[in-house]
């Protein structure tokens, strides 16, 4: 049987491999997905032992996406535009690195959400891998404007700068104070503040009416940053569970070649959260 995994530290909790499991049973594939754990200095020893067990690809989280990155011999370029390597691929002709985090999101948002980027003014708060990300498939999506907004200004100034291309919208980038005054149709949580059970400190006033907070961070109930959110008018709340089930979607869809059926895992899921 055809065998797949996520590699991270920790691992425990990853619902990956009953995402996974669900699509294969759905598609009628054929294939085992498991989680696997490596030491923190032995992120490619472990890959190269489950590809050259018969591996043919794994999912890469916390903290190896930038090693996934670099153990790729070829990466496609959503892949190189993020950074980093969230799927790999093994074949006969090396190791394929690609990243579908961006495209889950925008996967999430526009079709499940049914909220259209185009036209759309975006905010997207942090600057850090996860945000970095999701540039490149936001501009794609062809909004009105996009502004990335970091606790360190800095951070976020640059992070526009690079993905600045001439002859299409230019992102912006600024810290939060400077947000004040603005109104945005969708907000984008990417920071980690919700890991330390904290809201990005913004200033009040950004949610245009008919406007939609996303957190890429999930649970139950509202994150800080959506309980804030909803303090402050955004019209509508998500949560990132449906990125993580897109972002698996794309995945297996470079694997295996078929695109599940995202909705009844997503209910799933969610009615056990
Ligand atoms: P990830 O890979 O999840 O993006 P990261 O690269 O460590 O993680 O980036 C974390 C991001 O969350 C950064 O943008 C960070 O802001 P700083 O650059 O100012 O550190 C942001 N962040 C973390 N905690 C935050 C908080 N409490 N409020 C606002 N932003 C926060």
């Amino acid at each position: 049987m055809d065998r797949y995994a996520v590699i991270g530290n920790p691992i425990g909790h990853s619902k990956s491999p009953r995402i996974h499991a669900a699509f294969a049973a759905q598609t009628g594939q054929q294939l085992r997905y498991d989680a696997l754990r490596a030491p923190l200095d032995g992120f490619v020893a472990t890959a190269l032992d489950f590809r050259d067990g018969g591996g043919r690809g794994l999912n890469v989280t916390v903290p190896f996406k930038l090693e996934a990155f670099a153990l790729a011999d070829r990466r496609t370029p959503r892949a190189e535009a993020a950074g980093a390597v969230n799927t790999l691929a093994f074949g006969a002709d090396g190791i394929l690195g690609d990243n579908t985090d961006g495209a889950g999101i925008l996967r999430d948002i526009t079709v499940n959400l049914g909220c259209p980027i185009a036209g759309k003014r975006v905010l997207l708060l942090g600057a850090g891998g996860a945000a970095r990300g999701t540039v490149l498939p936001l501009l794609d999506a062809a909004p009105a404007e996009l502004v990335v907004a970091n606790r360190t200004a800095a951070k976020a100034v640059d992070l526009a700068a690079a993905f600045a291309t001439p002859g299409r919208l230019a992102p912006t980038g600024c810290g939060f104070a400077a947000l004040a005054g603005r109104r945005f149709d969708v907000v984008i949580n990417a920071t980690s503040a919700s890991l330390a059970d904290a809201a990005p400190d913004l200033p009040p006033g950004l949610y245009a009416p008919g406007s939609l907070a996303y957190d890429m961070m999930y649970g139950k109930g509202d994150t800080p940053f959506l309980a804030a959110a909803r303090a402050q008018g955004a019209a509508r709340l998500a949560d990132g569970l449906g990125m993580l089930v897109e972002q698996a979607a794309e995945s297996f869809a470079l694997w295996r070649g078929v695109r599940p059926d995202t909705a009844p895992v997503l209910t799933a899921l969610r009615a056990d959260l």
